[in-house]
Formats: structure tokens, C-alpha cells, sequence
């Protein structure tokens, strides 16, 4: 048996912690060896002991600027987990160093940076996965299955509501949060792109959408305490005539899983995916969903040994998703909550009424304005 494949680690704070976490339990196992982490703020004393107490890990290189590492230390796969804004330049940073990429969800900022990313990762001859974990969801693939095999009959649309809670704070951890752009540069965080990415992303997959459609994008996009981005919105993609309506808030008064909703003609479904739960029933009798969800890092390595393994959630699976994040990018700032729909809950913003609105869109597959009882939003406000 050959050496085990390097990894390095791009932004280890954070959602990085779930990486390094992993990381460090994988290199235990001897599947890898941690080759280099990378940050601005450099990982805390007892990270640091974890990593070289693995095999390979005793020559981890630290450092502060990714070229520099990367350059140094070639590694054979780079996780990138970073403010989406430098996703783009640390990817071709790792491309240019010879590393396959394991990028974190949303892949770019803009959809032309997502071409640019295609092309570079096609011409270097690496390969991508993108952290959509609920893609390795064998839920998410059963549904995906039932739908394609007309077991629901025709599909009326694809819902999904979902009511988060989110503290202030939330939007004061980083000064990408919640920002459109930072100066001239596009940041594109929001409810839709990134908190409910996973919802957006599911639900396209769900349907079987293939990576070169050309999708219909509706917006109302709304923001009670993001500075710039949406943290209630309602969005409806038309997919080959049928419509994905995404409706989803970071302001609930009671915190909830998401769920996405599939409405057949002779079945229906509900997948929460953030925990592969999926109940329902086709026109054959109740659903029996398999669980487990495949992980995909260790399926990035899998694919790695051997090719004919596919990979999970590859780059080009993601062009759906970014169409979404394209259309909410150039639809600019999302617009204020009106102060006639807003209360406080413990100081933070609560969205009146949201909790059971964004269900009644996913369920109607309606956009607020459309909802027989338009919430107050509905009254038009400057941005
Ligand atoms: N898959 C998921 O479920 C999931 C969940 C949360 C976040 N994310 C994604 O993970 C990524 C990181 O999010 P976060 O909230 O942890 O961000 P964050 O702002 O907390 O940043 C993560 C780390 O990156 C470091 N960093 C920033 N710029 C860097 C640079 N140029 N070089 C090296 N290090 C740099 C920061 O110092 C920080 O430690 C985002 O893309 C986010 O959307 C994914």
C-alpha cells in the first residue's frame, strides 16, 4: 500500500473546527496524514497537539498565508473553509499547487467565478467536491428515486420551509456576514446562499436537475437584522416547468428542522434534510427511507483510490445552485423588514407570524405576495 494521501486544511476556526475534527479522527484511522493547516489566526495549542499526535502528523506545517504553505507542502487534497469570498483565489492557490479541492458550500461569489473555477479545475486535471453533505444523504437519494421513477406521479413542485433562530451576534462574527460585497468585491451571503444553501441545493437535486439547465429565478428577499444580505426570503425556481419554492428565515420566533416538501400527484413527501429524515408515502403505500449519509471527504478519497467511485457532490453538480446565488446576487441588498412586521424576542429581531409563513409558502408553493393573507412585507419598501 502507497503513502496515505496529504490533506491540508484552509481556514481551521469556524466551520473549519468541523474539518479539523475530522480530520484529526481520519488521519487516526491512517486513511491520511494532515499535511499543513492554514489560517489568518493561527489554530490553538491543543489543535495543533491533536494533529501531530497522528501518524503523519508530527511534520504538520502551520502557517498563516496559503500560497506560501501550499507551495511548500503540495499537498494531494486542500479543504478550503473560508469567508466565500476567498474561496476563489485559495482554490486556485491549491489547484496551482497540484491539490485536488474539497471546497465548502457556496463554491464562489459570482457564477462567472464558478466558470472560471470549472475551467481551471478541469484544465489542472484535479477534481472537486463541494461540501453539500446532504448530497451523501441516502433520504435524499431515495426521494430522488421515488420522483424519477413516477412513483409520486406528476410532480406539482418541490417546497421547503424553514425557520431558524439567529442571534445578532450571528451577523457580528466576521465582516463578511450577511454582506453583499465587501467594497468591490461580491460576497453573496444570505439566508438563501448560505445559511439554506443545503435546502436550495436538495430540493434541485431532488429533482433530478441536471448541471446545465437553465433556470427561472423569483425573489422577495427580506433582512430584519442582516446588514445587507436576506435572512427571510421566499424563492421560486422554475425546474423544466415545475416550481421549487424555497421559503426560509434566520429571524423565527421557535426554531424548527427545515423541511422540503414534495407534492405529487399520487404521493407526497418530507425530507428533513438536515437530520436524513424522510417520511410519506407513494402511490404504492408508505415510505421506508434507508438511512446513513456518506461522507464526502472520505468519499473525495475514495474516488481518489479509485475513479470508477463517483464522486458525491462534484463541482459541476453545484452550476443549479449557483444560477440561485447569481440571480440573488445581482438582485442586490435584500430589502427591510417593514417595522409593522417586526417584534423583539430577548433583543433580537422576531419576524411576526414567520414561523407558520414560510410553511403556508412551502405548502402553496407561493411567494409571500402571494399568500391569500399577505404578510406585511407585501406593503413594497425602498431598500
Ligand atoms: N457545510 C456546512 O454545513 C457549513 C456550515 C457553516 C459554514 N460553512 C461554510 O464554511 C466556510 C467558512 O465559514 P465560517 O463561518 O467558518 O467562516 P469564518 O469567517 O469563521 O472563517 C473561517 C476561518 O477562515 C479564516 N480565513 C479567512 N480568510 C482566510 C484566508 N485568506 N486564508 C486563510 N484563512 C482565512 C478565518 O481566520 C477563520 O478562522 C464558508 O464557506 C461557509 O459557508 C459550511
Amino acid at each position: 500500500m502507497g503513502a496515505p494521501p496529504r490533506v491540508a486544511l484552509v481556514g481551521v476556526h469556524g466551520f473549519g473546527r468541523v474539518h479539523l475534527d475530522r480530520l484529526v479522527r481520519i488521519a487516526g484511522e491512517g486513511r491520511i496524514a494532515i499535511a499543513a493547516l492554514v489560517d489568518e489566526r493561527p489554530p490553538d495549542a491543543a489543535s495543533i497537539d491533536a494533529v501531530r499526535a497522528t501518524a503523519g502528523g508530527a511534520g504538520v506545517v502551520i502557517g498563516q498565508d496559503a500560497a506560501t504553505v501550499l507551495t511548500a507542502t503540495r499537498p494531494d487534497v486542500t479543504i478550503v473553509s473560508t469567508p466565500i469570498h476567498t474561496h476563489l483565489p485559495l482554490a486556485e492557490q491549491a489547484l496551482a499547487a497540484g491539490s485536488h479541492l474539497f471546497l465548502e458550500k457556496p463554491p464562489t461569489a459570482t457564477l462567472a467565478g464558478f466558470d472560471t473555477l470549472a475551467a481551471q479545475v478541469e484544465l489542472a486535471g484535479r477534481v472537486c467536491q463541494v461540501g453539500f453533505q446532504a448530497f451523501g444523504s441516502a433520504a435524499l437519494d431515495h426521494a430522488a428515486g421515488l420522483i424519477a421513477r413516477g412513483e409520486l406521479g406528476r410532480i406539482r413542485g418541490v417546497g421547503v420551509h424553514g425557520a431558524w433562530v439567529r442571534e445578532v451576534s450571528y451577523f457580528e462574527r466576521a465582516p463578511w456576514a450577511g454582506r453583499m460585497r465587501l467594497g468591490d468585491t461580491p460576497v453573496t451571503d444570505g439566508a438563501l446562499t448560505n445559511a439554506y444553501a443545503h435546502a436550495v441545493a436538495a430540493a434541485l437535486r431532488v429533482l433530478g436537475t441536471p448541471d446545465d439547465v437553465e433556470l427561472g429565478v423569483e425573489l422577495e428577499r427580506y433582512r430584519a437584522m442582516s446588514p445587507e444580505g436576506d435572512d427571510t426570503a421566499a424563492a421560486r425556481i422554475t425546474v423544466a416547468g415545475v416550481p421549487v419554492v424555497i421559503a426560509v428565515t434566520l429571524c423565527a420566533r421557535t426554531a424548527r428542522d427545515p423541511v422540503l416538501v414534495v407534492h405529487g400527484e399520487h404521493g407526497r413527501l418530507e425530507l428533513g434534510y438536515t437530520a436524513d429524515r424522510l417520511t410519506g408515502h407513494t402511490s404504492a403505500g408508505a415510505v421506508a427511507a434507508p438511512a446513513g449519509r456518506t461522507d464526502l471527504l472520505e468519499n473525495l478519497l475514495d474516488h481518489l483510490a479509485d475513479p470508477s467511485i463517483p464522486l458525491v457532490s462534484p463541482l459541476s453538480a453545484s452550476r443549479p445552485f449557483m444560477q440561485v446565488l447569481e440571480a440573488v446576487r445581482i438582485d442586490g441588498p435584500a430589502r427591510p423588514v417593514p417595522a409593522s412586521a417586526l417584534t423583539t424576542d430577548g433583543g433580537r429581531p422576531v419576524v411576526e407570524g414567520v414561523d407558520e409563513i414560510v410553511r403556508e409558502c412551502a405548502e402553496r408553493l407561493a411567494l409571500f405576495s402571494e399568500l391569500p393573507a399577505p404578510w406585511p412585507a407585501d406593503q413594497e419598501v425602498p431598500r
